[in-house]
């Protein structure tokens, strides 16, 4: 029986035997018996170097061994957070990008929702306050986080949530001019999007979509967040995951890759524009941040695994097998049980069961993930199906047999439904 309490996991599992992980390599975990996976789902979308490369854990001895922790709030620093600030803002599609550190995704989306008010009320429009979020969108589970969901099952039962937050339908820009129009354009501070949806089910936005967004926030002088926790660091080929938009937005939400994991960091890029407030001598201080917010050994981490992402050109990767994934994922649709193979934006995937499949039988999904397992691949259950996100070190012949091994699985179910 274990004692631990999993994140979006049922408290009864804890009394059957988990699944340990013990060893990562490359593409590959290892689990406590010596069975080998594909990580086919980059662990939580971010192993994106893949797992076991030495140098980020000699960053992260080294620095541990030199100053593990130190507070950065006020003007303390350290060389580690400063070099990755930099590196981040050389890389920026927004001009004079300053970088706010915290410890994941969900930090990074309250930071910009807390600055985009704040913002505002900086400028003298204190009433633009408005939140504008997507259906089918993720933001991670805190306060602001939660109150911008587009996953309605992430949002039921903690009683009212932050006021002045709206939902469009997520793949239609005229649905976000009608909710800005609608609240009073005076009255809203962002829009808050995914350049491609991930946990919502990996939603590729409509051919368009987010430059018309950005066009109409500008037009209303709105903030556009674009929230690339998953996105960004070469999931979609590039550091934040907007540029092949030709959007340039004026605060990008980042985690997950910037370290691929191999420490908790995140944070929020922010534009010239949004900074230029508190820049001013005897300006207002942005009075937030968590205390791990900069911590040297995180940023050592992120330093030593951007340098190999660029260096080695596994950022770019994240677009050149785009095709590939989706490739070997569509003949997926020759079974009975699949309605949708979504995806070709970035490595990142989704097959969607039919409902009546899905109704059929308590626990499908996991079934199906299971059979998957079973033919030595990770995938993960996302919504109304399984998603895909490998490691962008992915070479295509792996890529395939992450296709085989899921068309299998589906197999595996079929006959065990009858
Ligand atoms: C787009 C997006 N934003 C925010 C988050 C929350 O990040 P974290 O789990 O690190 O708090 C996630 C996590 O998956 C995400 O996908």
């Amino acid at each position: 029986m274990s004692h631990f309490w999993h994140p979006f996991g049922q408290l009864y599992q804890s009394a059957t035997a988990p699944l340990i992980f013990e060893r990562g390599e490359g593409i590959y975990v290892f689990d406590s018996n010596g069975k080998r996976y594909i990580d086919a789902t980059a662990a939580l979308w971010y192993a994106n170097v893949g797992h076991g490369r030495q140098e980020i854990a000699e960053a992260i001895s080294v620095q541990a061994r030199a100053l593990a922790g130190y507070s950065t709030f006020g003007n303390f620093s350290n060389q580690p957070a400063e070099e990755l600030a930099d590196f981040l803002s050389a890389r920026s599609p927004m001009p004079e990008t300053e970088i706010f550190f915290v410890l994941g995704g969900g930090d990074a989306v309250e930071t910009a929702a807390k600055l985009a008010r704040r913002y505002f009320f900086e400028i003298g429009e204190p009433e633009r306050i408005v939140l504008v979020s997507r259906t089918n969108g993720y933001h991670g589970t805190w306060g602001f986080g939660t109150s911008v969901s587009g996953i309605p099952v992430n949002r039921t039962g903690f009683g009212d949530l932050v006021p002045d937050t709206i939902q469009v339908q997520w793949d239609d820009p005229e649905a976000v001019e009608a909710a800005i129009v609608r609240s009073g354009p005076d009255r809203v501070a962002a829009v808050i999007a995914e350049p491609v949806i991930g946990a919502g089910g990996v939603y590729p936005p409509p051919h368009g979509y987010l430059e018309a967004v950005s066009e109409i926030c500008k037009r209303h002088g709105v903030l556009l967040i674009m929230d690339s926790v998953i996105c960004g660091f070469g999931r979609l080929g590039s550091w934040y995951g907007v540029e092949r938009f030709g959007v340039v937005p004026d605060m990008v939400t980042f985690a997950k890759g910037v370290t691929s994991g191999y420490l908790p960091l995140g944070g929020v890029a922010i534009s010239g524009r949004v900074a230029e407030p508190f820049k001013r001598p005897g300006s207002a201080v942005f009075r937030h941040g968590p205390t791990y917010g900069g911590h040297p050994t995180c940023a050592a981490a992120g330093v030593a695994n951007c340098k190999i992402l660029e260096d080695e050109h596994i950022l770019e990767r994240g677009a050149l097998l785009e095709r590939e994934l989706l490739g070997a994922l569509l003949p997926a649709l020759e079974s009975p049980l699949v309605a949708e193979v979504r995806g070709g934006t970035g490595l990142l995937a989704a097959i969607e069961l039919r409902q009546e499949t899905l109704e059929s039988h308590n626990g499908v999904l996991d079934r199906l993930a299971g059979f998957a397992r079973e033919r030595g691949v990770i995938t993960r259950v996302l919504g109304k199906g399984l998603a895909v996100s490998p490691p962008l070190i992915i070479e295509p012949e792996e890529i395939r047999e992450i296709g085989v091994a899921v068309a299998g699985a589906l197999e595996d179910l079929g006959k065990a439904l009858g």
